[in-house]
């Protein structure tokens, strides 16, 4: 039987590290030292990133890197990456520079609402719940209208609420679903405190509402939150050239463009792939969500969902070529901001956000639209050319030889040797060894 460990968060750190160490890693004296050396010599730093969770132990670093390059509607931009994954920015900014070249990426906000729901049981009558809301409408509006103060003078707020029937998908199952605009707030703290206070004025002006008491089918709230899938919160990035310019590794334009759109194809009518493709665009897009202090977990969700949206999971990007020209783009949904959260307590978010000049919401819709679009055409372009390893494997050889703390006269014989040979851990010792010798 597992024991129960009780009032464990009101415990210090030190008395959460020292029962880890007891109760799962043999005492082990070399864990408190790891865990020593990730935390912040500067106290006040270490006690912003202890504020933002429960039962911190340590600090868990992730590289961060930087793309440059990247023309967005003929801005220029460096885009900062948070990310474990060798090879990602490497790709980023491989495509940044072939895509500059060419006039670089366009980009654009299709639209910015948000949404949440009012879950509701209710087994009534239909046009006595639609005429109930008909009435409480306004009431509802009126009972946020403290909270979205503020919101509304920057332009935001709820834009409607609206009553689904969805009876026929699930019995007995209503929704109130409602609008919002947030700005350059993502939002999510906003749109659930006005869920909330929507959902008790339904449920108290429900309860005194004589058509339900009196058939006793008063509705009932079963839950209130926001959603992560925002369909009208979209935007679109894209690529275009002469198919003649698209050489790649020394192929064709025109055979490279034709590979290309049938690797998408591919993806959209075989779930396996459209998987790894997909998650191929998540590589950019998370990086650089990550980077500015928005919630990866959510855009992706809502990515993935919208990648299902004709009830079939396919490809996020898209690529035609027509008049001999090659288009390539992406369209995504995704609720970001670059005010509030994380944005302005994190402060290597604060510095994502300023090495991006300080953008709006949407600007970085946009900019994040570019990462994902510009990573997919970097996998894309290596799968249909040299494939992946050889990129990979370069990278991989690379950290053998920091391990090795191999000199430079080292390191470039080792280069030289591996262009002709393949790549594993054990040959890059060995070969290094023999040098060495
Ligand atoms: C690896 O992290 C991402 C790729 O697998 C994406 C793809 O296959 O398109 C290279």
């Amino acid at each position: 039987m597992m024991e129960l460990i009780t009032g464990f968060s009101k415990k210090s750190k030190k008395e959460k590290i020292e029962w880890l160490v007891a109760t799962h890693l043999d005492n082990n004296p070399d864990v408190i030292k790891t865990l020593h050396q990730y935390w912040n010599d500067d106290k006040e730093l270490q006690k912003l990133h202890d504020g933002f969770i429960e039962n911190t132990i340590s600090n868990y670093y992730l590289p961060l890197a930087i793309a440059p390059n990247f023309l967005i509607n003929n801005k220029p931009y460096t885009i900062p990456m948070v990310i474990e994954e060798s090879s990602v920015v490497a790709a980023a900014s491989y495509s940044a520079k072939f895509w500059l070249e060419k006039g670089g990426f366009t980009s654009e906000v299709i639209s910015t609402i948000k949404n949440g729901q009012v879950h509701l049981n209710y087994y009534g009558n239909d046009s006595t719940i639609q005429s109930f809301f008909k009435e409480v409408k306004p009431k509802l509006f009126a009972s946020i209208s403290g909270i979205e103060a503020n919101m509304k003078k920057r332009g935001g707020g709820l834009l409607d609420i609206i009553l689904k029937n969805s009876t026929e998908a699930l019995e007995g199952y209503y929704q109130l679903h409602c609008t919002f605009e947030t700005n350059d707030a993502m939002g999510a703290n906003f749109i659930n405190t006005c869920l909330e206070t929507i959902a008790k004025t339904f449920k108290f002006e429900a309860g005194i509402y004589s058509s339900f008491t009196e058939n006793n089918s008063v509705p009932e709230i079963v839950i209130s939150i926001l959603s992560n899938y925002v369909p009208e919160c979209l935007v679109k990035a894209q690529v275009q050239c002469p198919v003649e310019q698209l050489t790649a590794e020394g192929i064709d334009g025109k055979v490279f463009a034709e590979k290309f759109i049938r690797a998408i194809a591919i993806a959209n009518t075989e779930t396996r792939r459209a998987v790894t493709h997909n998650k191929g665009i998540m590589n950019g897009i998370d990086a650089v969500v990550i980077a500015t202090g928005n919630d990866f977990r959510s855009i992706e969700a809502g990515v993935h969902a919208y990648a299902s949206r004709s009830g079939h999971y396919k490809s996020l990007t898209n690529a035609s070529i027509e008049n001999g020209i090659f288009t390539y783009s992406i369209e995504i949904p995704m609720a970001l901001g670059t005010v509030g959260g994380m944005t302005g307590l994190h402060p290597l978010a604060k510095l994502g956000l300023s090495i991006l000049q300080n953008p709006s919401a949407n600007e970085l819709m946009q900019i994040i639209a570019v990462a994902g679009l510009a990573q997919n055409f970097a996998a894309l372009r290596a799968l249909t050319t040299t494939g992946i390893q050889k990129g990979h494997m370069k990278m991989h050889l690379k950290n053998i030889l920091t391990q090795l703390n191999a000199t430079p006269t080292e390191i470039e014989k080792t280069v030289h040797y591996f262009e002709e040979h393949t790549v594993s851990h054990s040959d890059v010792v060995n070969f290094v060894n023999e040098l060495r010798k």
